[in-house]
């Protein structure tokens, strides 16, 4: 096998070292191409340009293979929790007994705000989008830890990975009671994750709420299955702000930002929002799909930058809709309009040609309605089980002695020089 690649520009050749991964990907090194020959590479959106290597997250786009630190979604889905994902993906191994439980201690000891924070949730108005409360919250966080702001010890980063995954389950239930003008409910440590986390959505001060196991299981199902995958939008700008020595908590509230957009983490909303124009009639199944092929709207929920493919946390959440619809005995119109909608789209030719697969939103947002979500948190729950990733990334960057600040380049495409001109000589040709 080759281990250089030859590339020649203007008749001069150049030795490019080939880097191969565990799974067999190759990619070309480029980094020393600049300063060899006065050239760079051109790729819009990062399509076909490798950032880092890494040793987090696998997938195979072709396949429809995710596997986190080696483990198959499919097994980790069917045997492991969101907790124990968590801490594969941050620490690189599953836990034993013992490392599960004293974390799961941290997590508790760590669900409280301190009360100043409090105050910044009066701040937001009302009808404030809960994700920009999530992200200013997780940056401000930082304020009140000046000693986390430098990570110098594993001990510190276990301090820091404990406060954010458990905090930012505080922060989101908090948005939530604040834009229903309802009154917070304290984290109670006793409980596990998912139950602590929607007993502080949803209890009353004369009223606990207890979910159903099977509402328990979805819950943590949907916020594993969303735990990494790989460069992303937001995990790529994780790394980005990270890569400029910026701390972990102001780099993944910049992860939260990144997500908030309708074609990453704001899909799972504008999915629902798409289902519910179905059912109340302001669009047809058929109509909808031809209007996504006239291109006057995206399919939510829809193709993937690099599943061609079924994307395999869609199939995963696919079932858990159905086995917690089932459990709750409730039917949901969605639901059916959601597999009418795939069923349509891939017998089309435009999606199949394309290969444009439902992907982890399409199925998400069923789930989350059916816990008494309500559609504006839906990104913010997707940031909550985004967040191991974040944290796994950012710290196998900080980890990396040969990691440097992301710089890209650009090639210049505007005006060549030119003379200033004074203010009364300039015209508008139209
Ligand atoms: N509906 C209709 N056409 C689509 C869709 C869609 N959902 N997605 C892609 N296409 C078409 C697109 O118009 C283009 O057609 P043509 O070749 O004729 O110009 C072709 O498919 C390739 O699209 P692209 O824009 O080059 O693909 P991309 O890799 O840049 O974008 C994507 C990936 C996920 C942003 C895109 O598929 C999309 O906008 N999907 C809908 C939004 C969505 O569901 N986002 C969630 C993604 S998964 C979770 C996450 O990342 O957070």
């Amino acid at each position: 096998m080759q281990d250089t690649a030859t590339l020649t520009i203007d008749g001069q050749t150049y030795e490019l070292p080939i880097v191969r991964g565990t799974e067999g990907e190759v990619a070309i090194d480029i980094s020393s191409l600049r300063s060899r020959a006065k050239v760079i590479t051109l790729d819009p959106g990062y399509a076909n340009t490798g950032a880092c290597t890494s040793t987090i997250t696998f997938v195979d786009g072709e396949k429809g293979i995710l596997r986190y630190r080696g483990y198959p979604i499919e097994q980790l889905a069917e045997y492991s929790s969101f907790v124990e994902t968590a801490m594969l993906l941050i620490f690189g191994e599953l836990p034993t007994k013992e490392e599960r439980a004293e974390f799961r201690t941290m997590l508790g000891d760590q669900a409280l705000l301190h009360e100043d924070l409090l105050h910044h949730f009066d701040g937001f108005p009302p009808n404030g989008h809960p994700m920009a409360i999530l992200a200013a919250v997780i940056n401000s966080l930082g304020t009140y830890y000046p000693d986390l702001l430098e990570i110098r010890s594993d001990e510190e980063f276990r301090q820091a990975v404990a406060k954010l995954i458990s905090k930012v389950r505080t922060i989101a239930a908090f948005s939530y009671r604040k834009s229903r003008g309802l009154p917070i409910i304290y984290p109670d440590p006793r409980r596990s994750y998912c139950e602590n986390f929607l007993h502080m959505m949803f209890s009353v001060p004369y009223r606990e709420y207890t979910p159903t196991p099977e509402a328990l299981r979805a819950l943590s199902l949907f916020l594993l299955v969303h735990a990494d995958h790989e460069q992303n939008c937001s995990c790529s700008t994780v790394r980005m702000v990270g890569s400029s020595e910026a701390n972990l908590f102001a780099s993944v509230s910049a992860g939260v930002s990144a997500l908030w957009g309708r074609l990453h983490g704001g899909a799972n909303s504008a999915v629902l929002t798409m289902l519910e124009q179905i059912r109340d009639g302001d669009l047809s199944v058929r109509e909808c799909v031809e209007r996504a092929k006239r291109k006057e709207f995206r399919l939510m929920g829809f193709g993937h930058r690099v599943y061609k493919n079924f994307d395999p946390r869609a199939k995963v959440l696919k079932a858990a809709a159905k086995r917690l619809l089932t459990s709750l005995n409730v039917q949901d119109d969605l639901l059916e309009i959601a597999q009418e909608l795939e069923d349509i789209a891939l017998s089309d030719d435009y999606f199949v040609e394309r290969k444009l697969y439902p992907n982890v939103d399409f199925y998400s947002g069923i789930i989350l309605r059916a816990l008494g979500i309500p559609t504006n948190m839906f990104p913010v729950m997707f940031a909550m089980g985004r967040m191991p990733g974040w944290i796994a990334h950012w710290h196998e960057q900080f980890q990396d002695p040969n990691a440097r600040i992301h710089r890209p380049r650009q090639i210049y495409m505007g005006p060549a020089q030119r003379d200033y001109i004074p203010m009364h000589a300039r015209k508008r040709t139209s």
